[in-house]
């Protein structure tokens, strides 16, 4: 049986540049020769730092502050230290009510209270709601540790923060004396030349921001390189926790290497893949469920959010699709509280773009089938 693999933030598995992480692999050994023998430090490899405020420079138009990077075991890593850090057992943190599982987990075994912030799928969180949310604990003279967000082509709903609510944001966390937790892990995934609005870290004027992104979404999560981006006193107290020893230098110097030369058309490359991918899916939706469920349209990242009817068996839908070989993600995932929600989440970079109409077609006739009214809405294609 074939294998459709919706599930996990993959990026595109065809458009991995093995050739030219071999050539880099041996440009970053005769670099670095026997200082291998050394510990990279807490910062990690200088090269990556570089390459990552290249990177940051060439979308925001500012570079990032070099020596206030710190290379991690991917943006896992990052959030593990920076929310370990920022959180004691019982502080408030807010987040968009839907939100990476991997992000809620933290949250949850650092025992943080998890306040849920209502979004749209379009311009993320809503802040009149995260206003209103900022304003009740006030009255319960609770101050929350920091908000998180995924600014960019967000996990799992593909929205956007527009730069208006921004703008609000960082005034909020002004206003309400906390901090923001930027996570940027797909902002270079676009399928269009519209830019994203400015990041909120490049916004920030009053050190509130803390930034964190990732090579894993553009390049491949094996390689796990990642990094977050501080300012003191937090970098200070971030590394106060942190006992690795560093992240793997000779992985970082790979990836500079290979992204110091090929980041521009490496992009191109791949985006234009992935992109390719995300309106197979979109069209394949179309054709068979655009009278029972509603979908996200995104124009970047790794995702499609699908709302599916009050009607749905959840768990018939899960048995129907990977009978079928189909594999998803289930909403409640990515639920602040874990709410049992009527949706699901594709991820669409990993399958081959050829297999996508038939994956998303069983896809589709599962869902059909899991009504519980199914008789009523069997008719129609
Ligand atoms: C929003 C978000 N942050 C962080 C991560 C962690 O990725 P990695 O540790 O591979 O960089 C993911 C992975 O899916 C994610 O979606």
């Amino acid at each position: 049986m074939k294998d459709f693999g919706f599930t996990g933030g993959r990026p595109d598995p065809h458009t991995f540049p093995t050739e030219g992480l071999i050539a880099a692999s041996e440009k970053a050994l005769r670099k670095l020769g026997g200082d291998l023998v050394n510990y990279p430090g807490e910062s990690g490899y200088r090269g990556l730092r570089e390459l990552a405020s290249m990177r940051f420079e060439r979308r925001e138009g500012v570079p990032l502050p070099i020596d206030n990077i710190s290379i991690t075991s991917g943006s896992m890593q990052a959030l593990e230290l920076v929310l370990g850090t920022l959180i004691n057992p019982g502080d408030t943190v807010l987040t968009e009510e839907y939100t990476y599982g991997g992000t809620l987990g933290i949250m949850r075994h650092f025992k943080a209270n998890i306040v849920g912030v209502p979004m749209d799928y379009i311009d993320g969180m809503n802040m009149d709601a995260l206003e209103a949310k900022l304003a009740e604990l006030k009255r319960q003279n609770i101050r929350p540790s920091f908000i998180y967000t995924t600014s960019n082509h967000q996990n799992p709903t593909g929205a956007i923060l527009s730069l208006e609510r921004r703008h609000r944001m960082l005034a909020l966390a002004e206003e309400y004396d906390t901090r923001i937790v930027e996570d940027d892990c797909y902002g270079d995934i676009d399928f269009t030349s519209t830019p994203t609005p400015a990041s909120l870290f490049k916004l920030d004027t009053s050190n509130r921001v803390i930034f964190i992104a990732t090579f894993s979404k553009i390049l491949g999560a094996g390689v796990r390189q990642g990094y977050f981006v501080a300012r003191e006193p937090y970098w200070g107290q971030i590394h106060q926790n942190r006992w690795d020893g560093g992240t793997s230098a000779l992985a970082s110097a790979i990836v500079a290497e290979f992204f110091m030369e090929h980041l521009e058309v490496h992009l191109v490359k791949t985006n234009a893949a992935v992109g390719a991918k995300c309106r197979a899916v979109v069209e394949t939706l179309e054709k068979h469920v655009s009278d029972l469920c509603t979908w996200t349209r995104p124009r970047g990242g790794l995702f499609l959010w699908i709302d599916l009817p009050e009607t749905t068996d959840l768990n018939k839908l899960q048995e129907l699709a990977s009978a079928k070989g189909v594999g998803y993600s289930n909403g409640s995932a990515f639920h602040y509280a874990s709410e049992s929600v009527k949706a699901i989440r594709l991820a669409y970079a990993y399958c081959h773009v050829d297999d996508i109409p038939e994956g998303i077609t069983y896809l589709c006739e599962a869902i059909r089938a899991a009504q519980v009214n199914s008789v009523d809405v069997a008719a129609g294609d």
